[in-house]
């Protein structure tokens, strides 16, 4: 048996949740993270330890670089915006960071490319050619997922360039059949080029160790994700490859231009310099807790994709870096909506904002910890589910114990409490304090589940007490009236018991009835004491029933939103788009690079006729720019004649592959809106816009 050091009165924990990327908005699956990592920062506060939440947004690489292009800013000014979103989102689910900050900063520089430089001087570093994909048009080397074509094995097409979405192969983008730049359309080209790789398999001995080792705090992973990570020891670590070539949004890697660090090198290092912002704000010792030798303690949470990275490469960076390891790295499931991934076609992927929208932000933190545990277990959102306990756990059973005797309390009493609760009231609360430390032992292993668990039972109990000595009847007889002061006073002090131990999940509805009690914030050793003689103030309802119209209207506004593609600058347009009922079935959602293979642009209607034997269709000829001309049938004639067109400018889809028509060959299409015959409108570009202009 390992020996456990004392532990000391004020614990001083540094906490992390994984950096969002800035190129997406948070959604529920995100929260399973933040408000997990939340709930147990709040709980370790209110023990009274020193404990900072530092997170930031995960900055760096090529999607965001061909976002901020696409929306033709520079990315620093995307990743302010995200960045602000970011934060608002998580503020209102009452997620309490000290620090939210961007892995784009000074601080995150310095410390990335100083880790690089002690990397580089332990000869962990080493440089060598490789051969990739380069897009000859875009002029940039093509990382995985920008490379499309046909799967080697199934020979499904449309595939990315890492694995086949049909038959699940894993292979090289060289591999692929007829590749093309999801980017640029074009065919890539092999190109070589060096690149800088961290020295993995030199750290087999030490990462064997510090996952196997047992230390004071516990086994640094969960049972599952160790199993994880004993194959990939038996697979080998395979060194990693943390540089990229220009253009690369993110930091130069010293004494070698035109290479960039790899996001995901920098990524991890924006959790220390998070802190360092802080510290430096806040007088804070970055190298109490950093330094090799710390004894404060490191925790990450993290969702069990990004293990890979937290459980080897950040510790071996680290360690061989002069810095100190994580303590433990707390893994999670996925979040699944109604039992299924969650979808943007079924409005099942839902974001942050829409839930604010619709749904008071603590009820998911309730619905969430009451599910959550310490294992790596995929997670549900069932919506019936959530109602139901939503309604009769936090309505039903909590609230309904303060709404029952808050108001005799006021009306009869003067709002102030009893001296001391009767015999049975004695009791009820001793028991309920007995309790705390097993709701605090649960919060703390994360089997947040089990502490949920416990704390509706003790108030299935205080609802009993309450059933029992029925104090509405109690107050009509002048006899019982101080009984009924009494038993009242118990409900009430009940009710700051179960307030307390809820706090961590429900901290604005503790802060509302810590303003109702008229009490200081509870600690968690307040369990310890009761609320006597005390003067409360008058009870407003707390909490209302959730309805199935709520999740509903969520629901739509998420299946609405569908239209908008991912990035969509702005959620404005998404909204325009949720209040159009009769729209068609939106598809799904695409990704920027798909769009980004539609050559929309800008055509003149040079000439236009009718065409015999259609009385639908019109034939244009369309000048598309660089002199270039294109025929194009078009079947709007139900709504414009020949002569209204021509001279007009729209939009046309110029690499739509020609279709051969009984009047000849079309080559192109124009844009138009509306169900077709009268009610349709060609698309008309504002005035100045020149045939041959890209569309984007
Ligand atoms: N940027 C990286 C993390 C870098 S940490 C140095 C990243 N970002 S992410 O936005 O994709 O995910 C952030 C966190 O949310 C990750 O821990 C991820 O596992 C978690 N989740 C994202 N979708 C999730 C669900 N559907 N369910 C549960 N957690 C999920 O990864
Ligand atoms: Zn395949």
């Amino acid at each position: 048996m390992p020996s456990h050091p004392a532990q000391p009165m004020t614990r001083k924990i540094l906490v992390t949740s994984a950096l969002p990327y800035a190129n997406g908005s948070i959604h529920l699956g995100h929260l399973v993270e933040y408000v997990q990592t939340d709930i147990w920062v709040r709980f370790q506060k209110m023990r009274g330890h020193e404990c900072y939440y530092v997170c930031a947004d995960d900055t760096h690489g090529t999607p965001v670089m061909l976002r901020a292009e696409q929306e033709g800013i520079a990315p620093e000014k995307l990743i302010a915006r995200m960045q602000q979103e970011h934060l608002r989102d998580f503020t209102d689910f009452h997620i309490a960071f000290d620090n939210y900050y961007s892995t784009n900063s000074e601080e995150n520089r310095e410390l990335s490319q100083d880790i690089y430089r002690r990397l580089r001087q332990r000869c962990l570093i080493e440089v060598r050619p490789i051969e990739q994909f380069y897009d000859p048009v875009k002029q940039m080397f093509l990382p995985d997922r920008y490379i499309k074509g046909e799967c080697p094995r199934c020979h499904a097409p449309d595939q990315y360039g890492d694995a086949c979405e049909r038959c699940g192969a894993t292979y090289d983008p060289t591999e692929l059949i007829n590749p093309v730049s999801a980017i640029s359309g074009a065919a890539p080209v092999r190109r070589q080029s060096e690149h800088h790789f961290f020295k993995l398999s030199q750290c087999r001995d030490f990462l064997l160790d510090w996952v196997r080792h047992e230390r004071s705090r516990g086994a640094p992973l969960q049972d599952e994700a160790h199993n994880k990570l004993e194959e990939w020891f038996d697979a080998g670590l395979r060194d990693w490859d943390i540089s990229r070539d220009a253009p690369y949004f993110g930091f130069e890697i010293p004494d070698a231009p035109g290479k960039f660090l790899y996001v995901w090198l920098d990524a991890p290092v924006g959790y220390m310099a998070s802190f360092r912002n802080l510290c430096d704000r806040n007088g804070l010792d970055f190298d109490e807790f950093w330094a090799q030798d710390s004894t404060t303690e490191l925790y990450h949470f993290i969702g069990k994709d990004i293990l890979y990275f937290h459980a080897l490469f950040w510790p071996a960076t680290l360690h061989f870096s002069g810095y100190r390891t994580p303590d433990r790295i707390f893994v999670h499931g996925f979040l699944t909506v109604d039992g299924q991934k969650m979808s943007k076609s079924r409005g099942t992927f839902i974001t942050a904002r829409s839930f604010l929208n619709h749904i008071d932000p603590e009820y998911l933190r309730y619905y969430l910890a009451a599910k959550l545990n310490e294992r790596i277990e995929d997670l549900d959102l069932n919506f019936d589910d959530f109602t139901a306990r939503v309604n009769s756990d936090l309505v039903g059973k909590y609230i309904n114990i303060a709404s029952r005797t808050a108001g005799f309390i006021s009306d009869r009493f003067g709002g102030t409490l009893a001296a001391r609760p009767d015999a049975d009231g004695a009791a009820l609360l001793a028991r309920m304090q007995g309790a705390a430390d097993d709701i605090a032992r649960a919060y703390e292993e994360r089997r947040y589940g089990e502490a949920v668990r416990t704390i509706m039972e003790l108030a299935d109990q205080a609802n009993a007490y309450i059933n029992d000595r029925q104090p509405w009847r109690l107050v009509k007889d002048p006899a019982s009236l101080e009984h009924a002061q009494e038993v009242c006073s118990a409900g009430i002090n009940a009710f700051r018991l179960l307030t307390l131990y809820l706090k961590p999940i429900l901290p604005r509805m503790a802060a509302a009835v810590e303003e109702f009690l008229a009490i200081p914030p509870l600690a968690w050793r307040d369990a310890a004491e009761l609320l006597t003689g005390h003067t409360i103030k008058a009870y407003t309802h707390l909490a209302k029933r959730v309805e199935r119209a709520q999740i509903d209207a969520l629901i739509g506004e998420n299946r609405a939103q569908l239209p908008a593609k991912e990035g969509a600058p702005h959620s404005e347009t998404r909204h325009g788009a949720a209040q159009q009922h009769d729209n068609p079935p939106a598809v799904e959602t695409i990704s920027i690079e798909d769009f980004t293979r539609i050559d929309l642009r800008i055509a003149k209607v040079l000439a236009a006729e009718d065409v015999e034997g259609a009385d639908k269709l019109l034939r244009l000829t369309l000048d598309i720019g660089d002199g270039e001309t294109r025929q194009v049938f078009a079947g709007i004639k139900g709504k414009y004649t020949a002569a209204d067109l021509i001279g007009r400018h729209t939009v046309v889809v110029a690499n739509l592959a020609p279709r051969k028509m009984r009047f000849g060959v079309s080559e192109g299409m124009v844009l138009a809106a509306g169900p077709g015959g009268k009610d349709l409108w060609l698309i008309q570009p504002d005035s100045g816009a020149q045939a041959g202009m890209r569309v984007k």
